[in-house]
């Protein structure tokens, strides 16, 4: 990865200085009285050498089942990979799939080397900033999330043929075999997919492709039903057989072609042709004694987690009070989040600060600007807001009987995408391209504002929040992930958060969630997340408190949760594997089996 300390294109300095006016503002502010903790060692221990079986946990059991099969056949977990992700692809359609894309971080045990596949899309030619606008110069909201012009150039096929045929044992078709047969079979709808469906269901009708999938004699899906996908076997079985040309080639990218273009938008076969997934190196950190390895750009998620596990890292939190320890947590989601909407995008685009947002010393600058007991106006903070993006997305992670590792988020962007299936193929297109700052300084559909290095250009990956993850300490491995846009990376940081207290991987999957993303200038918290007496001593510092719970507790009345977070660990000291599930997510399943080492 190539680091800039100053790019041409962007006035870094100006937003790189203002740590060093905030620290002027509050140096009035009583003294800090937090204790500073050097960074923990633990202890050298007599560790195993490879795990005593092998551990999925995904966002569906059939997608677990799915992988642990392709492992009983003899793969190593990246193609039980291939199996859970084409299996999610089918089964959770409102969440990812192969007209969608992913990141897919890969430890190999035998070299000891971690990659970041990058399958994420890209936008095509057509798909100008002008092309966003009205007759009026407004942002299209409708274009930017719904139907062809919200679609960039999948790349979740790409990876899985990657996956197969650089890193696994078997052939793809092998791995993909789980998938076609359920694909074809069928599974039962369960209620978040029926759901999603209603919210979405002007939009999937529009097109009938989509139609032909999702109605029965006129009628939507409903939970219960059996929902069969026969055109999405078809085109899995063309790239088990064909492998990258049987999706960006041939049949199918004829039929992508035409599809999109019959729904007015405009695609090349050069562009399908011209996908590659890009081998990125991780973004790599230390953190209290954890080796931290998680996704570089164009995920914005490793920059804003090492940021804020470098300005927390001093500080014993476990021996603060509840709100007290909320409180700091927040203030270093706020000053990454800002971070975040000025300087990132794609890579092979942009260049960015990021030896300078990764380093200890910016980290000791935004530290010394945090106030002990009193929130920073994120006005202060000079920018403009990003509110929540929605939540759908879906996560894995593998460890296997070898030491191999995968954390892998992957997604079509919104619930159920673009809501466009090219006719014939079963492929529901992503709308990823909301995803880009479509018209630089205007909110997106989700109230998203960003500027130009996450401008729209052809070819260019559009900024991600999918934050796959390992922690790795002389006696834990750990792979943990989630969807839920913007709030994917707090809620990652309080998982590290929670392993580094020493909590089991199902504890840190159930773990009350709370996010601050800099702009809304508001902490949103679960329902429940928050005692009356901790949220009453956080608003007494100066916050904003969303509490969408009880409203004793001052909350809206209406449940809020968020995320799936799928998580495994391996005690090499205790010589166990486990995983953690959440509960929030009544379909997803981890699973632990006895395997030998393959
Ligand atoms: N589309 C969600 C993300 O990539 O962050």
């Amino acid at each position: 990865m190539t680091l800039h300390l100053f790019s041409s294109r962007i006035n870094h300095r100006r937003f790189l200085v203002v740590p060093a006016l905030l620290a002027l503002l509050l140096s009035l502010a009583p003294e800090f009285a937090l204790a500073l903790a050097p960074p923990a060692r633990t202890e050298a221990a007599t560790v195993a050498a490879t795990p005593p079986g092998a551990v999925i946990s995904s966002g569906h059991r059939l997608a677990t089942e799915a992988g642990l099969q392709i492992l009983a056949e003899g793969g190593n977990a990246f193609d039980a990979a291939v199996a859970v992700s084409s299996t999610l692809s089918v089964v959770e359609p409102i969440s990812s799939g192969l007209g969608g894309g992913g990141f897919f971080l890969l430890h190999d045990a035998r070299t000891g080397k971690d990659v970041m596949l990058d399958a994420r899309e890209y936008a095509p030619e057509s798909a100008t900033p002008a092309a966003f606008l009205d007759k009026n110069g407004e942002l299209d909201r409708d274009r930017s999330v719904n139907g062809p012009w919200s679609a960039g150039i999948p790349g979740l096929p790409a990876a899985l043929v990657e996956l197969a045929g650089k890193h696994g044992r078997l052939p793809l078709a092998q791995s993909l075999a789980p998938s076609i047969r359920i694909a074809r079979d069928g599974f039962p709808v369960y209620a978040r997919m029926a759901k999603g469906y209603q919210s979405r269901r002007e939009v999937m009708e529009r097109y009938p492709g989509t139609r032909a999938v999702y109605l029965r004699n006129g009628k939507p899906i409903a939970e219960g039903d059996i929902f069969r996908q026969p055109e999405l076997a078809h085109t899995l079985e063309l790239l088990a057989s064909k492998g990258f040309d049987g999706f960006y080639r041939g049949e199918t990218a004829r039929k992508l072609l035409k599809g999109v273009k019959q729904a007015g938008g405009r695609w090349t076969a050069e562009e399908l042709a011209g996908y590659r997934v890009k081998q990125r190196t991780p973004l790599s950190f230390d953190y209290h004694g954890w080796k931290i390895t998680t996704a570089p750009p164009p995920s914005s998620g490793g920059i804003a987690l090492v940021e804020m596990l470098q300005i927390l890292e001093p500080w014993k939190l476990e021996e603060l009070d509840e709100a007290h320890r909320i409180h700091l947590v927040v203030e270093a989601m706020r000053r990454a989040y800002r971070d975040r909407t000025f300087f990132l995008g794609d890579p092979d685009f942009v260049d960015m600060p990021l030896a300078v947002l990764a380093s200890r010393d910016y980290a000791q600058g935004l530290r010394a600007t945090i106030h002990p007991d009193k929130a920073t106006p994120s006005d202060l903070l000079s920018g403009k807001p990003t509110p929540l993006e929605d939540d759908e997305t879906t996560h894995f992670s593998i460890i296997d009987a070898q030491g191999n590792r995968v954390g892998a988020t992957q997604t079509v962007n919104l619930l159920y995408g673009s809501g466009l299936i090219p006719a014939g193929t079963g492929v529901l297109l992503n709308n990823e391209m909301d995803d880009f700052a479509l018209k630089p300084g205007t909110p997106n559909a989700f109230g998203v504002m960003g500027y130009e290095a996450n401008a729209p250009k052809a070819g260019k990956r559009m900024l991600s929040s999918m934050t796959p993850t390992f922690m790795e300490s002389p006696d834990r491995v750990v792979v943990l992930g989630t969807p839920g846009g913007s709030r994917i990376i707090t809620m990652v940081l309080l998982g590290i958060l929670g392993y580094d207290a020493g909590l089991s991987p199902q504890q840190v999957s159930a773990l009350p969630r709370y996010h601050h993303q800099w702009l809304p200038d508001v902490i949103s918290a679960e329902s429940g997340a928050f005692s009356t007496q901790v949220a009453d001593a956080l608003k007494a510092m100066g916050h904003e408190v969303d509490l969408p719970g009880d409203t004793a507790a001052g909350g809206r009345g209406s449940s809020h949760v968020w995320g799936s977070l799928q998580t495994v660990m391996w005690d090499r000291k205790a010589g166990t594997l486990s995983g953690g599930s959440d509960p929030r997510n009544p379909v997803a399943e981890a699973r632990v089996v006895e395997q030998a080492s393959p």
